[in-house]
C-alpha cells in the first residue's frame, strides 16, 4: 500500500504514521485475502494503534501546553468514532465493503491532510519545546 505522508519536526511523531501505514496495508491486505480471522485481527490491531497514535499526540500537546490543543483533539475525537464503528462493523457485507472503502481511501486520505495540516503546526510547536 503506497501512501504519501508528509514528514513533520518531531520524529517520533513520523515513526507512529509510519508505523499506521503498516497497521492498514495488513488490514487491506487481508481484506482483499477474505480470512476473518485475519481480518478480525487486523481491524483490532487498526483502531489500537489509532487510539495510541492520538493518545500520544494529545499527551505531548498537553503536556507542553500547546494553545490549539481543543482544534486537534476534536478532529481526533470525530476520527476515533468513525474508525471505532468501521472496524466493528465488518462481520455484515455491508459493513466490510465499507471498511474496505474506508481502508483504502478514505482514511488515507484523511491521514494525508490531518498530517500535513494539524499534525504538522503541532510538530513544529512541539519541536521549539524539545520534543523528539
Ligand atoms: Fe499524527
Ligand atoms: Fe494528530
Amino acid at each position: 500500500m503506497q501512501i504519501e505522508i508528509p514528514q513533520v519536526m518531531v520524529p517520533s511523531m513520523n515513526t507512529t504514521h509510519a508505523e499506521e501505514v503498516e497497521v492498514l496495508s495488513e488490514l487491506a491486505e487481508a481484506l482483499a485475502g477474505g480470512d476473518e480471522t485475519r481480518i478480525e485481527a487486523a481491524a483490532n490491531a487498526l483502531a489500537a494503534h489509532v487510539e495510541e497514535h492520538f493518545s500520544r499526540e494529545e499527551d505531548l500537546m498537553r503536556t507542553h501546553h500547546f494553545p490549539p490543543y481543543p482544534v486537534h483533539k476534536a478532529e481526533h475525537d470525530r476520527m476515533r468514532m468513525i474508525v471505532r464503528e468501521k472496524c466493528a462493523g465488518w462481520t455484515t457485507e455491508e459493513g466490510r465493503a465499507a471498511l474496505k472503502r474506508f481502508v483504502e481511501a478514505e482514511f488515507p486520505d484523511w491521514l494525508a491532510e490531518h498530517v500535513s495540516t494539524l499534525d504538522t503546526v503541532t510538530a513544529h510547536f512541539l519541536s521549539m519545546h524539545g520534543v523528539e
